[in-house]
């Protein structure tokens, strides 16, 4: 019987499923009943017992002295930047390859995001672009760490140090990283860490900030908390919100981080298998996994495609078929160039319309990031990496099977 592509009706490659996600066990219910019955479910006083918990070993595990847990990864980088006195008439730097959370957070905050390209290997930030980018009114830079890669910190932090600007590391897919022995959400002034549904770390909501700056901190906690003061003196009350997280998700991340080890471990080994038989796909490629990354982890596992490679189809075409083989991915954020949001006449920012030329993405090119997000980018689902070699295995055939079948994923292209 001739092959066919599952998608169009043939035997998938991996018929059984990957691992779901998120793993749960008796050790979360266990945490969790155990917090239903203290009769203490919210967040206040900030910071509950289990908070505490999960923030000082979720702090020492990343390499970290403070942790801020709070609603989720978004407003992480909000109040971090809110804590650096960042607001109205500044600049901040970011990548054009990212979820728009990423530049949500500075302008939440009041200030005007600066969005630079990514570098072709690694998909994250470009020094160079950074460099360039850089004003009189620029203040901070967000590096995201994306799918496998860190960001070359070596040159973001040397330019941070040479025109005075702070570092916030997005970490939402980074728990467990290292780069040059140092945990990543260690290296710049602070650390931002999503725990939501997808993410590697999670409760469902949830986000934690770093920091080794006792007084930012303390900042953090305050701004979290209604501007409640967190200094030994009981004053300065600061402008703040309500960002705190419940202790039922807050006592669930203590048992997710017990667990999370093993499951990082698991997913690194398994990765670094890929990488070897990805050399096998021609026209496919893992992004760069520096060698300054000494310890491995991921949320998704980002490949580069070429389309001359996939019968001359964009990676729309080659995940849906790829998922219809069994092996779960998506196709990664779009550039920001093409995010309807920073559209000056939809953003009410008063930053914003004072910007307009700066945040029209008509005005925009970011050739290296819309490249990847148009053609070229895939997500692997990180349940590919917990089902031993053969779920490897079963991914690679996958590329390959699809790579036979060039007419029909054309087609399928112009359906
Ligand atoms: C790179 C990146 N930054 C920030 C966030 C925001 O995290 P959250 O959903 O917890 O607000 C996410 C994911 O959701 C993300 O992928």
């Amino acid at each position: 019987m001739s092959e066919k592509l599952a998608i169009a009706g043939g035997t998938a490659v991996r018929p059984q499923e990957y691992p779901t996600w998120p793993v749960c066990d008796a050790d979360d219910e266990a945490i969790v009943l155990e917090a239903l019955r203290s009769g203490r479910w919210g967040g206040y006083p900030e910071p509950g017992p289990y908070n505490a918990r999960f923030c000082a070993d979720f702090a020492k595990f990343q390499g970290s002295k403070h942790g801020i847990l709070m609603v989720n990864g978004t407003v992480t980088m909000e109040v971090a930047l809110k804590a650096l006195g960042i607001g109205w008439g500044d600049e901040v730097i970011v990548p054009a390859l990212t979820f728009a959370a990423t530049a949500y957070a500075p302008m939440a905050a009041g200030a005007l995001p600066v969005v630079v390209d990514v570098e072709p290997r690694s998909w994250g930030i470009d020094a160079e672009a950074v460099e360039a980018a850089i004003t009189p009114r620029t203040r901070a830079i967000i590096a995201v760490h994306t799918g496998q890669i860190v960001c070359d910190m070596d040159a973001i932090m040397a330019i941070a140090k040479r025109h005075d600007l702070h570092v916030i590391e997005d970490c939402a897919h980074s728990p467990g990283k290292m780069w040059r022995g140092q945990g990543v959400g260690c290296i710049g002034t602070f650390g931002s860490f999503s725990h939501q549904s997808s993410k590697i770390l999670t409760a469902g909501e949830g986000g934690t900030l770093l920091t080794d700056n006792e007084a930012l901190a303390r900042k953090a906690h305050s701004i979290i908390d209604c501007g409640r003061p967190k200094d030994d003196a009981g004053v300065d009350y600061n402008f703040g919100c309500n960002y705190r997280l419940g202790e039922l998700h807050a006592a669930l991340l203590n048992s997710q981080l017990a667990k999370f080890i093993a499951q990082m471990d698991e997913r690194a080994v398994n990765a670094r298998y890929f990488m070897q038989r990805l050399k096998e796909v021609p026209g496919l490629r893992g992004m760069h996994i520096d060698e300054r990354i000494t310890r491995l982890s991921f949320y998704r596992f980002i490949v580069a495609m070429e389309p001359e490679a996939f019968g001359g189809v964009n990676n729309d075409v080659v995940c849906d078929a790829l998922d219809a083989e069994g092996v779960g991915c998506w196709v990664g954020y779009d550039a920001m160039s093409k995010y309807p949001l920073f559209q000056p006449h939809l953003s009410r920012l008063p930053v914003a319309v004072h910007y307009a030329e700066q945040l029209d993405p008509r005005k925009w090119s970011f050739p290296v990031a819309e490249r990847a997000a148009q053609q070229q980018q895939i997500y692997l689902d990180e349940g590919i990496f917990r089902a031993g070699k053969d779920g490897v295995d079963a991914a690679i055939e996958a590329f390959l099977k699809l790579q036979r079948h060039p007419d029909a994923l054309r087609k399928l292209a112009n359906q």
